[in-house]
């Protein structure tokens, strides 16, 4: 596959369906709390997706049998919510979810402190936040792919974090999953030219410990090797003449 470059119409309908997610983040992340179930998460984030009259699109994708992944802790990506599993004060929970309205997907995640945590926890979901916006730095018309991820290695270097290599950001659009490829760690091609109208979820995945990761018998939940916490943190972005948009983000919060 290609990477393709929206036309006007697209981007206005990928502007619409990186705004709902963001509603649907800003009502989700105030319901994460001590004593619900990662599988309350999931059924209220279906229905806030739901009822803006989009589609959840990680539900069946490939057969993740859920519409938000919920990773808690040393879980570090695609985390399955369960009935039985219960946010306890002190965890961090990365929320991944997407949507699809009128054809076009939005995908973002963010990592939520529950309650009182750690200085390193605090750490670690900050540098991860920032590691973000440095990679964007270079989401320019004429730069090149892996200048955004040699941005996102070189800062999380300085902290002692591994980034994770076993995942990595995508093109987005009608698809969930567009070329290109956007690794969070350095390599040694430039990668391709950047060109105003692509639209790209960037979405660093970084640990406390380790880069190694493991897979779970259930055959999706990702776990650090070392049981470090992981944090992740993602957008929809939009390449312009100019700055990039931020499709799944209207302000700093
Ligand atoms: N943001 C995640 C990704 O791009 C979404 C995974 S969808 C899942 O890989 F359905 F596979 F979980
Ligand atoms: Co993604």
């Amino acid at each position: 596959m290609s990477v393709t470059i929206k036309s006007t119409r697209e981007i206005e309908l990928m502007r619409t369906a990186g705004r709902l997610l963001e509603e649907v983040y800003q009502e989700l992340g105030a319901f994460v709390k001590p004593g619900i179930s990662t599988m309350d998460i999931n059924r209220y984030g279906d229905r806030l997706i739901r009822d803006r009259g989009c589609i959840p699109n990680f539900l069946n994708y490939n057969g993740y049998p859920a519409s938000i992944c919920v990773s808690v802790n040393d879980e570090v990506v695609h985390g399955i919510p369960h009935e039985d599993h219960i946010i306890q004060e002190g965890d961090i929970v990365s929320l991944d979810a997407g949507l699809i309205y009128k054809g076009f997907h939005s995908d973002a995640a963010r990592t939520y402190a529950v309650g009182d945590i750690s200085p390193e926890a605090k750490k670690l979901i900050a540098v991860t936040k920032q590691s973000f916006f440095e990679g964007i730095k270079y989401a320019r018309a004429g730069h090149h792919l892996h200048e955004i991820s040699a941005a996102i290695n070189n800062y999380v270097d300085q902290f002692g974090y591994g980034v994770v290599r076993d995942l990595v950001g995508h093109g987005i659009g009608e698809k969930l999953h567009e070329d290109p490829q956007i690794p969070n760690f350095r390599q040694r091609r430039r990668g391709m030219k950047l060109v105003p109208g692509m639209t790209l979820a960037i979405e660093p995945m970084i640990n406390a410990g380790t880069w190694e990761v493991s897979w779970l018998d259930d055959d999706w939940t990702v776990v650090t090797d070392d049981g470090s916490l992981s944090a992740h943190y993602e957008n929809t972005i939009l390449i312009t003449d100019g700055d990039p948009e931020i499709l799944t983000l209207s302000s700093l919060e």
